[in-house]
């Protein structure tokens, strides 16, 4: 069995061309959690799952290993589903679910619960610490849950820079902003922490990057989150887009070129661990 975290689906749909593998690269880190490990006989919730990048690499760690894929967007849930029929994955159900409402879930059920940058919901500042709670509530005694957010999100700011050259008196007003407060390490653990995990939790960060064979393809891939990016705008300013992005992507401090043409951008993920032990309503003293 392969062990690459690329496996031959990679960038089927828009999604994974977006992301160009930055959620994949930290959903592979994510399932090597040590403890506990997951085993064939664990019980997984890929939370958020997207086109279902965790379950993936639960899949090729263990292909009989017990997933169930959530998402809100049953187009994503459609994803996970041709994926299921594509790459024969056993024992894998789906279901649209809410991260902040896990309550078709019974208490204490699985061994890990796994959000993939899905904790944080736009414009619902209780979401995360609601979507928290849920995965404790879900967990079983000695398990745990495992989240991902994003510490920097590098190539955002080369359409920012795109839209203030095109746009120059104009603040960009579409640029996916957050709470800067929300890329800190320490709001990812003080949502795990007060979401019941209390003194059981950690968050240490995680390199990940953005990476395309080469920077055409590169930037027909980023070019795919400018109608979001740049909603507004004239056709002849969106025809300025793609080459002013093209070389604002190449001056970005983590971008490289690396052998054969390919091409990638860094970037900081923080990865957080809950762990239900029971003892966390203890006050430490
Ligand atoms: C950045 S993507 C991460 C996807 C995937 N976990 C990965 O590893 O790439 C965020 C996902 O969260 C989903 N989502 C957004 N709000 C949600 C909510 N309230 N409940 C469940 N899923 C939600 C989106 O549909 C999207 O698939």
């Amino acid at each position: 069995m392969s062990t690459s975290i690329f496996s031959k689906a990679a960038f089927t749909s828009n999604y994974e061309r977006m992301t160009g593998n930055c959620t994949r690269i930290v959903a592979a880190e994510m399932v090597r959690i040590k403890s506990p490990l997951i085993t064939s006989s664990s019980y997984v919730l890929d939370n958020a799952c997207g086109p279902g990048i965790v379950t993936e690499q639960v899949k090729l760690l263990h292909p009989e290993t017990k997933t169930l894929a959530t998402d809100l967007s049953p187009s994503m849930i459609e994803e996970v589903q041709k994926r299921i029929e594509n790459d024969n994955w056993g024992n894998v159900k789906t279901d649209t679910l809410d991260v902040r409402d896990l309550s078709k879930l019974a208490d204490n059920t699985f061994t890990h619960v796994l959000t993939n940058m899905g904790i944080y919901v736009p414009n619902d500042p209780s979401a995360s610490l609601q979507a928290i709670k849920e995965m404790y509530r879900i967990l079983q005694v000695g398990g745990a849950a495992v989240t991902s957010m994003w510490a920097d999100r590098v190539w955002l700011s080369a359409f920012y820079k795109t839209a203030m050259m095109i746009r120059p008196h104009e603040e960009p007003s579409n640029m996916l902003t957050v709470d800067p407060e929300v890329l800190r390490g320490s709001w990812l653990l003080k949502q795990i922490e007060d979401g019941g995990f209390g003194n059981n939790a950690e968050v240490r960060p995680f390199a990940t990057s953005v990476s395309a064979t080469s920077l055409d393809e590169l930037v027909e891939n980023m070019m795919l989150a400018a109608p979001m990016l740049f909603k507004g705008y004239s056709e002849e300013e969106l025809s300025q887009v793609k080459p002013v992005l093209r070389e604002e992507l190449t001056k970005l401090r983590t971008y490289e070129t690396l052998e054969g043409g390919a091409v990638r951008i860094g970037m900081k993920a923080w990865i957080g661990v809950g762990w239900k032990k029971g003892d966390e309503k203890e006050v430490p003293l």
